[in-house]
């Protein structure tokens, strides 16, 4: 039985050109970005329904997994199709990953609880989710901050590696952050389906852990 990658071999030079055009990545940058304005204009609008802080907390929250786990797909794409051109939206993707999950805490932190960090502790204990997702966001920090080129260079590309691993660690806990909050609502189809994404993804990174596929935000 041929491969995908075999079948998808014809359209390797014309996939190549679009995904090296110089408009490619702002235009995913901006497809992903887009929901912020939208945000923005509905929040200035009133356009968010009864509660806009918490449609802004959910939609952002939403976005910043979407990102995630398109940042965590780049590396199965590209080995599945041959497509190696792929590579080069890995940094983008985890960058606005990281810009979503600001956005969300911004959101919550912010529009919700005012900054009152005596508000937000008392929210922590009674809903321990929101730590999960705290700890998830910092875990990212160092993986943004490790972004650049001149970072790979001064960490050395194995401990950049191995570094960048954390954005797999980052997705499982994105995970039970999102599970644990709808849980308690009893609503589980999305989280279910981002689930389920995810162990496929971290499947394959298992399957091809001895290979030299790298991981991470570059
Ligand atoms: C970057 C990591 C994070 C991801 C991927 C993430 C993802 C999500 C998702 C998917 C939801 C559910 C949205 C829905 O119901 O459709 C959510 C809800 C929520 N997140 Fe996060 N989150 C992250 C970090 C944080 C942080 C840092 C905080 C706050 C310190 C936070 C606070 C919340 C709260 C309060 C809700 C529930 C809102 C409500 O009650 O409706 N999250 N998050």
């Amino acid at each position: 039985m041929p491969t995908l990658a075999a079948l998808v071999l014809p359209l390797k030079p014309r996939v190549t050109a679009v995904l090296l055009h110089p408009v490619a990545k702002p235009l995913l940058g901006a497809t992903l970005m887009a929901p912020a304005g939208y945000l923005l204009w509905g929040a200035l609008n009133d356009h968010l329904g009864a509660n806009p802080a918490e449609a802004l907390i959910r939609q952002s929250g939403e976005m910043t997994l979407r990102c995630l786990l398109l940042t965590l797909a780049v590396t199965p794409l590209r080995e599945i199709t041959g497509w190696a051109a792929l590579a080069r939206f890995r940094r983008l993707l985890g960058l606005l990953t990281f810009t979503w999950g600001l956005l969300h805490l911004l959101s919550y932190g912010w529009l919700d609880m005012g900054l009152e960090m005596s508000e937000i502790l008392r929210d922590i204990i009674k809903r321990p989710f929101i730590l999960v997702g705290s700890l998830t966001l910092l875990l990212m920090v160092p993986l943004a901050a490790t972004s650049f080129n001149a970072a790979i260079k001064a960490l050395g590309a194995a401990r950049w590696k191995r570094l960048h691993q954390l954005v797999y660690a980052a997705g499982i806990l994105a995970i039970v952050h999102f599970l644990w909050m709808r849980s308690g609502k009893n609503v589980l189809g999305a989280v279910f389906v981002y689930g389920a994404i995810l162990v496929v993804l971290l499947a394959w990174r298992l399957r091809g852990r001895f290979t030299s596929a790298g991981a991470g935000f570059r």
